[in-house]
């Protein structure tokens, strides 16, 4: 396929695709996962590796034996329908969830593997008898490793390699499922792919920094340029079959704060690292291009970051029918002491005494401001809040078989004021899914960091429903619920 010819075919079909909302559709209320952080069941039914399977099966890059063989065993049907039942509980309409493309697929590129589609087939048949609608996500960072091999995202045939798998997911799946999420958070993906990479080399921990250095903003800006048009294309590709349904990508958007008393210099890095995490793919998608200081900040280091001058248009073109979101929380940027004085350079940084969650400080009025930012900035698009939850050291603890995660609890209660007020301010915010149902595999942090509304004792995999998931529950009745509720 010629890339260069896709706006101009994007554009004429997009004219017919719209948005697929069905009128009276109800809010959905849900949670999300996704497969290799539950799964388990890591080579049942021929299963192909991933580049996770090889990060932490194979080089125990989570440390000696976290693995995700066993995870929280939700690819095993027995336990699955018994989680199915505790959400349906909790009163969810909606569960986001991934499948696996080397499950479907276990070289990547070569023969549809029927055993696992049927086992998902069977999934979403299980969760519909339920009530709960599925919320299908194509691409969750499990990488088939023979891509990986061929250089992953960051080698432009990917986004071939990518609608062939969307086309056999559409194909199988398109008279079951309505919602899709093409590819979650390009951002954090290469981020911890980086660290990944780093625990490699070096044999250290390291450190997760979600803001590209400026020594990998350009590979970072490669991959994210090649997974939007991989979504854009597959879009094309679903809108040209005439399935009936919405697609988007699920983006995690970070508002850009300073510290007060903060420096020109750290102000001018905070706005650029909001043209890269946030109007990189905001732009493209709702305005058909690249952010210029961006762009301007590559050219000026001499950075081949490998974009063609129509791709951003391509991506505009795509139309996605909603916006997913994933917010956890904004970000304190500066820029590193010592850095050059011209050209991109940034970290990040928690102000002293900020209170805040393993994904950063907790702020609900940021997100908030950001739904708003959205409405104001970028034409009013119809968002689902794809993600939004959060763990603190200590709150999940078992005692005396129940488990008073008031913290999270209380997080998700702000957090679900918040959005209301925003779509009082006249967001169109049409979902809202808790990271997570579960506890679950926290990538490269292994199984130490919880986020689920439902403990998981990873030894027995038994079940406790935690104070948050009754809270939520409470929330999806309608009922007026404040951090009060959460008890202290
Ligand atoms: C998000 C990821 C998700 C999970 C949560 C805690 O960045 O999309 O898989 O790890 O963070």
């Amino acid at each position: 396929m010629r890339y260069a010819r896709l706006p101009l075919m994007l554009a004429a079909l997009s004219a017919s695709a719209g948005a697929q909302t069905p009128a009276h559709e109800p809010f959905l209320w849900g949670a999300a996962s996704a497969a290799y952080q539950v799964e388990g069941a890591n080579t049942a039914d021929n299963k192909g590796p991933s580049i996770w399977d090889d990060y932490l099966d194979n080089k125990s890059l989570a440390g000696p034996g976290m693995s995700g063989a066993m995870a929280i065993n939700f690819y095993d049907r027995d336990q699955y329908l018994k989680d199915i039942a505790l959400m349906k509980a909790m009163g969810l309409n909606s569960y986001r969830f991934s499948i696996s493309w080397p499950r479907i697929i276990p070289d990547g590129r070569g023969p549809v593997n029927l055993a696992a589609v049927a086992h998902y087939r069977r999934f979403i048949l299980d969760l519909k008898a339920a009530g709960i609608r599925p919320m299908l996500t194509l691409y969750h960072w499990d990488m088939p490793l023979s891509l990986a091999r061929a250089g992953g995202w960051e080698n432009r045939q990917s986004i071939e390699w990518f609608d062939h798998y969307a086309q056999v997911v559409f194909a199988n799946f398109n008279d079951l499922v309505d919602t899709y999420v093409l590819v979650n958070e390009p951002l954090v993906e290469r981020a911890m792919k980086l660290l990944a990479e780093q625990r490699l080399a070096t044999g250290d921990k390291g450190e997760f920094q979600i803001i590209p250095s400026a020594q990998n903003l350009p590979g970072a800006l490669r991959t994210f340029n090649h997974l939007l048009l991989a979504s854009a294309v597959a879009s094309r590709s679903f809108h040209a079959k005439g399935y009936r349904g919405r697609l988007g990508i699920a983006v995690p958007l970070f508002p850009v704060l300073t510290a007060p008393g903060a420096s020109a210099a750290d102000r001018e890095a905070a706005t650029l690292s909001d043209g890269v995490m946030n109007r990189w793919f905001l732009d493209s998608m709702y305005k058909g291009r690249y952010p210029t200081d961006v762009l301007d900040a590559m050219r000026q280091a001499g950075a081949d970051i490998g974009v063609r001058p129509d791709d951003a248009a391509a991506i505009g073109a795509a139309r996605f029918d909603y916006l997913g979101i994933n917010f956890y929380s904004p970000l304190f940027i500066r820029r590193p002491v010592g850095a050059a004085r011209d050209g991109y350079a940034a970290e990040m940084f928690l102000p002293q005494g900020t209170y805040a969650a393993y994904n950063g400080a907790v702020r609900p009025d940021q997100f908030r401001a950001l739904l708003n930012r959205i409405r104001t900035d970028y034409g009013n698009p119809p968002i689902i809040i794809t993600e939004n939850g959060a763990g603190f050291p200590g709150d999940d603890e078992l005692v005396n078989g129940a488990v008073r995660d008031v913290k999270r609890c209380r997080y998700i209660v702000d957090h679900v004021a918040a959005m209301q007020a925003a779509m009082k301010d006249g967001v169109d915010v049409r979902g809202y899914h808790v990271w997570s149902s579960h506890d679950n595999l926290e990538w490269l942090f292994g199984y130490g960091s919880r986020f689920g509304m439902i403990h998981v004792d990873f030894d027995t995999q038994k079940r406790t429903p935690k104070l948050s998931s009754t809270v939520y529950a409470r929330i999806i009745r309608g009922e007026q619920v404040t951090e009060a509720d959460c008890g202290r």
